[in-house]
């Protein structure tokens, strides 16, 4: 891996900043986990925290699916013809997504399941420990996909490295990606050099996993609050260790029959 990643940071509403952005250079590949619109959800205490902005947004059912609908058209129009847009979601307002993406020329050619064994603790209902990955593809005869191992199944789950117990996450921020998923999601789908996006940046874990990987990236947050954390996060201004992403893949996935 010999490319040098460039990386970089827009503040603002993703729906006004992202085409502008796309103007001098089409996505290869866009990662994006939505706000939750925990507002209308009589379920949102299945992930967590209350006393964040995440959880305070003002979003109702019929909003939610309008600007689902903008921000996936959005990331389409953004990305390369081959491009791909990976869709994190939980299952509590998954309908709005996927009837979302409907209105899309995506193909969905996955709608996957990353398994995490720590969920917010439950008496009377089984413990939430799954979120929603979706797969989708602009041209489904061409598109990069990179099999990360011989039989690569739809359920991800890394036994040992968990929602709660991610090495880098960081104070500051309640819903934050492993970099192990991350970096899985970026090996599949796009190639060193390639420009990946991630367009619900919040602490900044895309833009680490991309630069790890040897990938341009370019992190869309609304909220400025969020600078110091993805910075601390993304480690900006830090050459990589070119070595930590095979290290971690050989740690935590399973390379039995690959
Ligand atoms: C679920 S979190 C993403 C967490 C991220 N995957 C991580 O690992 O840290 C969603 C983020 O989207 C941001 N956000 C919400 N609405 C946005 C918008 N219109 N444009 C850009 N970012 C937005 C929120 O501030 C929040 O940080």
């Amino acid at each position: 891996m010999n490319h040098e990643s460039k990386y970089q940071l827009v503040f603002g509403d993703v729906n006004e900043t992202l085409l502008l952005v796309a103007k001098d250079r089409f996505f290869d590949l866009i990662i994006a986990d939505p706000p939750f619109g925990i507002s209308f959800s009589k379920s949102s205490h299945e992930y967590g925290a209350s006393d964040y902005h995440l959880y305070k947004d003002d979003f109702t059912p019929e909003n939610y699916y309008e600007f689902s609908k903008k921000w996936i058209s959005n990331c389409y129009n953004a990305l390369n013809p081959t491009g791909s847009l990976y869709i994190i979601s939980g299952w509590t307002n998954l309908q709005y997504i996927l009837n979302a993406v409907e209105t899309t020329e995506f193909h969905m050619l996955n709608h996957a399941i990353w398994h995490f064994s720590w969920g917010v603790y439950t008496k009377r209902r089984f413990v939430t420990s799954h979120y929603h990955i979706l797969l989708l593809v602009k041209n489904p005869k061409k598109y990069q996909f990179v099999k990360q191992k011989h039989y690569d199944e739809d359920v991800f789950f890394w036994k040992e490295y968990n929602r709660g117990n991610d090495p880098h996450r960081i104070k500051g921020h309640p819903c934050q990606l492993p970099i192990v998923l991350l970096e899985k999601l970026i090996l599949t789908s796009s190639s060193v050099g390639d420009l990946v996006g991630d367009v619900f940046s919040g602490s900044g874990g895309t833009i680490l996993a991309a630069r790890r990987t040897g990938r341009d990236v370019i992190g869309f947050e609304l909220r400025e609050e969020y600078k110091t954390i993805i910075e601390e996060k993304a480690l900006f201004g830090k050459k990589l260790e070119k070595e930590s992403v095979t290290t971690t893949l050989d740690k935590f996935l399973d390379k039995e029959d690959s």
